[in-house]
């Protein structure tokens, strides 16, 4: 048996690099030793991705992309189709996770400097797939054609009304109509289902190739290829992924596989964090719902649009800072001047500036899901922006803080005082 496998490992090597690619990126593929808990979350975010596309391949057979059916065969897949509620679950609960994985995911990111030299690329490639992530959800949530996958929809098409010059003409262009209608599902349909998902795809590729050419980062900041064995060329702090870091990460995958289950199982909605109560009513385009608010993943860039006010009864100025607050990332490679990577060694400045971006994101997400009066009307007249009702007023400055922490990133990771960096790994 041994025999005939060997041999036809053998046949396939000679016509397809299969070992030779197993070795580069998994049995002899170094990485470093001291991987932490924050080293989980990209191959959860593979396995999520995985699980996204398997089951929108199952709810595909039985969705109806069509104005008049959607909604129904959404329902139809809940009640009827054997185990329709699970897949559609799964999808659902994916989706939501998905942003979880790929938040943490960056937030590592940011703790451990893993988007700078040399990984600019890798975080760059990162902030596509970010990019088309959004996108993706986005186009995703308007097919069960409820009452927020209509009128979310809307809302955010409507924005780019507000582009000078050609923002009408680019709002139709994206709805195909003069409202949200059968021809904008149809393409939104298209979008989510392939257009979207082979980007995905692809960006992932070269994330992870990007990867493989420079190694990973890890928690000290230090690179592993500056010591190597001099026999072998091997990284001393490295070791293989494959078995190592493939077993470890089946215990990461064991922890989501259980907090996802649960979630599916006992709160699939999550208390309308996940699955909106309004989208259990069908899209009904005479009616609009008195509280519009996206999806939780969302809702900080949300409440930056709605913080920043008007110019001249234009929205433009929201729209503009919206589509900043999330571009602004892909920056970050060339705004941080620290001489150290990892948080383990910078100073209390780049600590402060961080804490603080995590609360204003926070702050913000949680605002963007109340009405933006939530907390009464503010006094004008005691503060420079006037008719803001109080919430309004928390979000403009949280909106500030938001966008300081990457406009004064140059000064202060100049200025702060970092501490020495050991030259090889500690843990
Ligand atoms: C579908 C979404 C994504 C997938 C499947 C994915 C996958 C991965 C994988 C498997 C790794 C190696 C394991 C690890 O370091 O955790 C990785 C590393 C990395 N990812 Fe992602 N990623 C995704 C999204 C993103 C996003 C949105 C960003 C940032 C904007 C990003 C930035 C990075 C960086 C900087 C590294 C290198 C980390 C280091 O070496 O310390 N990724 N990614």
């Amino acid at each position: 048996m041994q025999k005939y496998l060997t041999g036809l490992l053998g046949w396939v090597d000679d016509r397809f690099p299969l070992t030779a690619n197993w070795k580069a990126h998994l049995s002899e593929y170094y990485a470093p030793k001291n991987f932490n808990f924050w080293y989980f979350f990209g191959s959860l975010a593979l396995l999520v991705l995985v699980l996204q596309i398997v089951t929108g391949i199952f709810l595909t057979m039985n969705y109806k992309p069509d104005a008049e059916l959607a909604f129904a065969s959404v329902e139809y897949i809940m009640r009827d189709v054997s185990w329709g509620w699970l897949i559609r679950y799964m999808h659902s609960t994916g989706a939501s996770m998905f942003f979880v994985v790929v938040y943490l995911h960056m937030f590592r990111g940011l703790i451990y400097g893993s988007y700078r030299n040399p990984r600019e690329l890798i975080w760059l490639f990162g902030v596509g797939i970010f990019l088309a992530l959004m996108g993706e959800a986005f186009f995703g949530y308007l097919l069960p054609w409820g009452q927020m996958s209509y009128w979310g929809a809307q809302v955010i098409i409507n924005l780019f009304t507000s582009i000078p010059f050609v923002g009408p003409d680019i709002s139709l262009w994206l709805r195909g109509d003069y409202m949200v209608s059968d021809a904008t599902l149809n393409r939104f349909f298209a979008f989510h289902v392939i257009a979207l998902p082979l980007v995905l795809l692809g960006l992932v590729a070269a994330h992870i190739i990007a990867l493989h050419e420079v190694g990973s980062n890890n928690p000290d900041g230090v690179e592993i290829k500056k010591h190597k064995d001099p026999e072998t060329g091997i990284p001393l702090d490295g070791i293989p992924f494959h078995p190592y870091y493939t077993v470890k990460d089946i215990v990461g995958v064991s922890v989501f596989l259980i907090v996802f289950s649960a979630i599916i199982f006992f709160a699939p909605e999550m208390g309308g964090y996940f699955l909106e109560a309004n989208n259990f009513i069908p899209a009904d385009p005479l009616k609009t719902p008195a509280h519009i608010a996206p999806v939780w993943y969302f809702t900080p860039y949300y409440s930056i649009l709605r913080a920043v006010p008007p110019i001249m009864n234009s929205q433009f100025p929201g729209v503009a800072a919206m589509g900043l607050s999330v571009v602004i990332f892909a920056l970050l490679p060339w705004l941080d001047r620290s001489p150290v990577k990892s948080i383990r060694y910078r100073g209390p400045i780049y600590k402060v500036w961080l804490a603080l971006f995590v609360v204003s994101f926070l702050i913000l997400g949680y605002l963007g899901t109340e009405p933006s009066n939530v907390w009464g009307v503010f006094d004008p007249s005691t503060f420079i922006v006037g008719g803001a009702d109080r919430a309004t007023v928390v979000a403009r400055i949280f909106t500030a803080v938001y966008f300081l922490f990457f406009i004064l990133m140059p000064w202060y990771t100049s200025i702060d005082k970092t501490k020495p960096v050991p030259e090889r790994v500690t843990g």
